[in-house]
């Protein structure tokens, strides 16, 4: 008998963690699916173990992987090669993005956001997907934490928010693919969320989002938990709070040259 398992991406901190702890709990007669192991997916061993000891059931097995690397696609590859398991949930959420105008940032920093947010993403569901097999009713899912900044061009952020375009038309292009496998896919598309992102988009100069952005922001976890929820309905995408669907909305209606000329403006000030 093949275990089930659910794979959670950037499980060390922030929506992951999040992921993981809703994963992992006594969910019993809720709507979320029960799961045999759920695996931790980061670079930081410790954040994970310190996961999934407090987790104090033994489903949260840690594995320490930098997706950035050819390596460490392979350790994920590789461990569903030799263990052989049925995955019902994979949640992409690892992702980083440097915030700064692109000649001011070193070359570096530009192909890591690339190859966490795009690549690594992409090649996760390449190497799970055969492990996806749909048993009766349950779900099977593949959850990707795009972003609203994939809506629009983002001066001062252009990188991360290109990157999280290619995640929302990624993720709805593979919806129809897979779907005659059973597979849901969705993609997350989230305003400001009380994580780490920011400290670290920021280079340590921002603790937490300022100006406008901080009335908005939601907490990781009600996002894990709408998130799922949205997934076992099977939507497509998942614009998430309401101010977000607003801002949706809105870059569907006004012409980019607008938005840009009043981007423009707020990059100058
Ligand atoms: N927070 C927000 O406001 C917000 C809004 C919209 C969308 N998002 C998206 O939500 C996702 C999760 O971010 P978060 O807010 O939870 O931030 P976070 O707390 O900084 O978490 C980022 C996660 O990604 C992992 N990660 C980064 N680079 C990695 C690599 N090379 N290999 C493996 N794992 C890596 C990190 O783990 P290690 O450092 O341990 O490897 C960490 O677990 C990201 O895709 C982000 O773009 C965030």
């Amino acid at each position: 008998m093949h275990r089930k398992i659910a794979i959670v991406t950037g499980a060390s901190s922030g929506i992951g963690k999040a992921f993981i702890e809703l994963l992992a709990g006594d969910n019993s007669g809720s709507f979320i699916p029960p799961f045999d192991e759920i695996w931790a997916i980061a670079r930081r061993a410790d954040a994970l173990n310190d996961i999934a000891s407090s987790s104090g059931n033994g489903k949260v097995v840690p594995v320490i992987a930098d997706l950035s690397e050819d390596s460490g696609i392979r350790t994920v590859e590789d461990k569903l090669k030799s263990e052989e398991p049925v995955v019902g949930l994979l949640v992409n959420s690892a992702g980083m993005g440097i915030k700064g105008q692109v000649m001011d940032k070193p070359a570096k920093a530009l192909d890591d956001t690339v190859r966490i947010n795009c690549s690594a993403l992409s090649r996760m569901i390449r190497i799970t997907v055969p492990y996806m097999k749909r048993d009766g009713n349950s779900h099977t899912g593949i959850i990707n934490i795009a972003s609203s900044a994939g809506f629009l061009p983002q001066p001062g952020f252009a990188c991360y928010a290109a990157s999280k375009s290619y995640v929302i038309s990624f993720s709805r292009a593979l919806s129809v693919e897979l779907r005659s496998l059973g597979i849901d896919v969705m993609a997350v598309c989230p305003g400001p969320v009380a994580t780490d992102f920011q400290r670290r988009a920021t280079e340590g100069k921002e603790a937490d989002f300022t100006g406008w952005r901080k009335n908005f922001v939601i907490d990781p976890d009600q996002l894990a938990r709408k998130s799922l929820q949205a997934s076992i309905k099977g939507r497509r995408m998942f614009v998430y709070p309401f101010s977000q669907k607003l801002l949706h909305l809105a870059s569907k209606l006004v012409p980019v040259s607008w938005i840009l000329g009043i981007e423009s403006k707020a990059l100058k000030e």
